[in-house]
This record gives structure tokens, C-alpha cells and sequence, in this order.
């Protein structure tokens, strides 16, 4: 079968690594013999807001709908259009849209990468970050009262429902199952926040029961952030609400040396809408234009879409050829500055292709 994978670049640094992403999954497709056919999409970037006044065509559901996989960049240049508008318009529709509820964010010291935390080596940290995707505390409800004036009030509700939370709590359960240390933490906030809060407890207790084998352990937000850092080694698969997970998922990569590398999985799982995997790391602004974005996040995302597909012989060898190439280290390998080296993005994504196919 053919596979039709929707290609959308974004904005930024994305334009950059994406093309990268790309040359990976052409050399595994050759390699493991898949066809894969690739869908230019311009939209969701500043570009299409310049020209059209918005992130999206009217169709983009339909256009959208009939993918197998979106391979998405980033999207935001907030110089240009202001962000919430950017990404409200595009990435977090496409989330809540495709009911992508599972966020799978791995997060690996990788072979030939310097941890910033003194003496840790690849082994020390390997965890995964699942984050709710669609609701908690990204949510429209709310509002502005008196705007303008010295009583101007803003509010934006946490929006938690019992199937969104048992279903990304399940999801990660059964993560857990699979990983020989079958452990999960729970990020909470449960003495602060005081509803929302101690009821993802509950719901997190009320599973723990269908999971005798799981060895589970909560803590609140700030001291899981503090042992990130001081203990990465205690992980193994985190589960979090939308904003919780979405700072843990920059905080475990940067542990790792840089956020250049993390990958993610949008995943709906039930596979009644296309998945979506991007890299964690935004448009990167500041060294657009410069050719020396890390692609790793993208390629390894690549991986993700691969396995997501069903070909995990097929991920398997993205990954491995990644890390072929960081552990060949900086004089031997054009890595990025990020990752140490003098390199360039499409240096780095070539020898990666090259590992790939010589897999
Ligand atoms: P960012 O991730 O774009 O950049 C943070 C820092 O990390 C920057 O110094 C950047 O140069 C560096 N960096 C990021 N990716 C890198 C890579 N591949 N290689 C080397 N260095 C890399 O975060 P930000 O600066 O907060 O956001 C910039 C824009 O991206 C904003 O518009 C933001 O809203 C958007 N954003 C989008 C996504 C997404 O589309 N998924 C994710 C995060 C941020
Ligand atoms: C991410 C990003 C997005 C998020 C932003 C750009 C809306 O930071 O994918 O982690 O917060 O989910
Ligand atoms: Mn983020």
C-alpha cells in the first residue's frame, strides 16, 4: 500500500529540518521497500496568514482528513503574527480536530551527547512524557471582562473530563506494561490546585487498580521539575496534563543535552483521524536562515510516523542510524553546534540518510 503523508513545514527552522525528515524516510522507504507519497502543504505558516488572513483553507479537514500521517515542522514567528494566532490556528486544531489525544514525547540521553547534569551517561535517562493533547489547561473557555479599563479581569478555565483523562492515563498504563521497569509517575498539583488537581489523583488511583504490576508514584509539578534534573534515572514513563507535559517535554530533553532532538507523536489511536508527528522544539527564530537547525527532532519524529505506520523494522533503523551518527561524535560526524559540532542541518540529515541506508 501507498501511504499519502501530508508535509507541512510551518514557519522557521521548520522549512529547514523538515526537507530532512523527509531524505530520511525516502532512504527507509527504499531501504524497507515502502511507498510513501508526499503532500506539499503551504498552509499553516505566517506566509499563508500574510496572503490569506488565516492559517488554514476552509478544507483543510477534507484535505487533511484522508492522510495516513502528517509530518509537521513548527509553526510561530511571533515577530510577524502574534502566536496564540499562529498556533491556534493550525497545530492545536489539527490536535483537537483529529482528537490527537496522546502526546508521546520520548526522552533519551542519546550515545556521544554531553548531559548538562554532571556524570550522566546514555542508560541514565530513558522516559517517556505522555501529555494530554486536547484539553486541560488549553482551553477556550473563558473570557475578558471590563477590558480597558483599571477592573479588567481575564479568565481561562482548566477543562478536565473523566473519558479525556482515563484515556491518556490508559495510554500510559499500558506504556508502563511494556517497559521492563513498569513504572509511572504522575505529575499533579494537587496541593495548590485544588480541584482539577486532586481529582486527576483520583482518576490516577482509580486506574492504578487495574494495573496491580505498575509500581506508581506521584509528585506535585515543581519538585518533579527539581528531579528531572537531580534524578532523571527515577523515570520511566511520565504521565502529565497538556501544560504540565508540554514544560516536562522541554525540561527531559534539555537534561539530554539539547531540546534539537526530542521527537513527538500526536497520536489518536483509534486511528479514526491521521496522526501527526513533529519534533518539540518550535521555528527557532533566532538561527533561522542560519542552515544549522539540529534535524534530529524531525528525523526522530520521522521514526515515530514510521513505527505509527507499522513499520517498526523501519523506525527502528532511523533511530539507529541517528544514533550511529551522534556517537561517531563531532570530529567524525558534521554535527550541529547545538549537539557541539561545526556542522550543518543538511550535512547532518545526509549522514543520516547515508546511515540509514547502509542499515
Ligand atoms: P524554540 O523551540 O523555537 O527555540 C528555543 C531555543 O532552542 C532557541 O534558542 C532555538 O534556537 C533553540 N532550538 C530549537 N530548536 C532547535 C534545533 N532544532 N536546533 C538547534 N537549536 C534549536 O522555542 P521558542 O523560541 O519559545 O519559540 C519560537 C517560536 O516557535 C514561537 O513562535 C513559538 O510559539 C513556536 N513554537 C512552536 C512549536 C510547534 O510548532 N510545535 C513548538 C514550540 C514553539
Ligand atoms: C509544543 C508547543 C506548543 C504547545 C505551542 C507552540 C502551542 O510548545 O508542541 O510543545 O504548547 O503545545
Ligand atoms: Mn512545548
Amino acid at each position: 500500500m501507498t501511504y499519502k503523508i501530508a508535509v507541512i513545514p510551518g514557519d522557521g527552522i521548520g522549512n529547514e529540518v523538515v526537507p530532512q525528515g523527509v531524505r530520511a524516510l525516502e532512504a527507509a522507504a527504499r531501504r524497507f521497500d515502502l511507498s510513501l507519497d508526499f503532500i506539499d502543504c503551504d498552509f499553516a505558516s505566517c506566509d499563508y496568514y500574510e496572503r490569506h488572513g488565516r492559517m488554514l483553507p476552509d478544507d483543510w479537514r477534507e484535505q487533511l482528513g484522508t492522510m495516513d500521517a502528517l509530518f509537521f515542522g513548527a509553526v510561530g514567528m511571533p515577530e510577524r503574527v502574534p502566536d496564540h494566532i499562529t498556533l491556534w490556528g493550525s497545530l492545536l486544531q489539527f490536535r483537537r480536530v483529529f482528537d490527537q489525544y496522546i502526546n508521546l514525547r520520548p526522552c533519551r540521553l542519546m550515545p556521544g551527547i554531553k548531559s548538562p547534569l554532571a556524570g550522566r551517561k546514555p542508560g541514565d535517562i530513558d522516559f517517556y512524557v505522555v501529555r494530554e493533547n486536547t484539553e486541560g489547561e488549553y482551553s477556550s473557555v473563558g473570557g475578558k471582562m471590563f477590558e480597558g479599563t483599571e477592573r479588567e479581569v481575564v479568565i481561562q478555565e482548566t477543562v478536565m473530563s473523566r473519558t479525556g483523562v482515563d484515556r491518556v492515563l490508559k495510554f500510559a498504563f499500558e506504556l508502563a506494561m511494556t517497559r521492563p521497569r513498569r513504572k509511572l509517575t504522575s505529575a499533579t498539583k494537587s496541593n495548590g490546585i485544588s480541584i482539577t488537581m486532586p481529582w486527576w489523583d483520583e482518576r490516577v488511583a482509580e486506574m492504578a487498580g487495574h494495573y496491580p504490576e505498575i509500581s506508581l508514584d506521584k509528585f506535585h509539578i515543581d519538585i518533579l521539575a527539581a528531579n528531572f534534573v537531580l534524578h532523571p534515572d527515577w523515570f520511566d514513563v511520565v504521565v502529565a496534563s497538556n501544560l504540565f507535559g508540554d514544560i516536562l517535554s522541554d525540561l527531559g530533553p534539555a537534561c539530554t543535552g539539547t531540546i534539537g532532538v526530542a521527537p513527538s507523536a500526536n497520536i489518536n489511536p483509534e486511528k479514526t483521524f491521521p496522526s501527526l508527528f513533529e519534533p518539540v522544539h518550535g521555528s527557532a527564530p533566532d538561527i533561522f536562515g542560519k542552515g544549522i537547525a539540529n534535524p534530529i527532532g524531525q528525523i526522530w519524529s520521522a521514526a515515530m510516523m514510521l513505527e505509527h505506520l507499522g513499520h517498526q523494522d523501519a523506525a527502528d533503523a532511523v533511530v539507529r542510524a541517528i544514533e550511529k551518527v551522534l556517537a561517531a561524535g563531532p570530529d567524525e560526524a558534521p554535527l550541529t553546534p547545538d549537539l557541539g559540532g561545526r556542522g550543518i542541518t543538511d550535512e547532518l540529515g545526509n549522514a543520516i540518510a547515508n546511515a540509514i541506508k547502509a542499515s
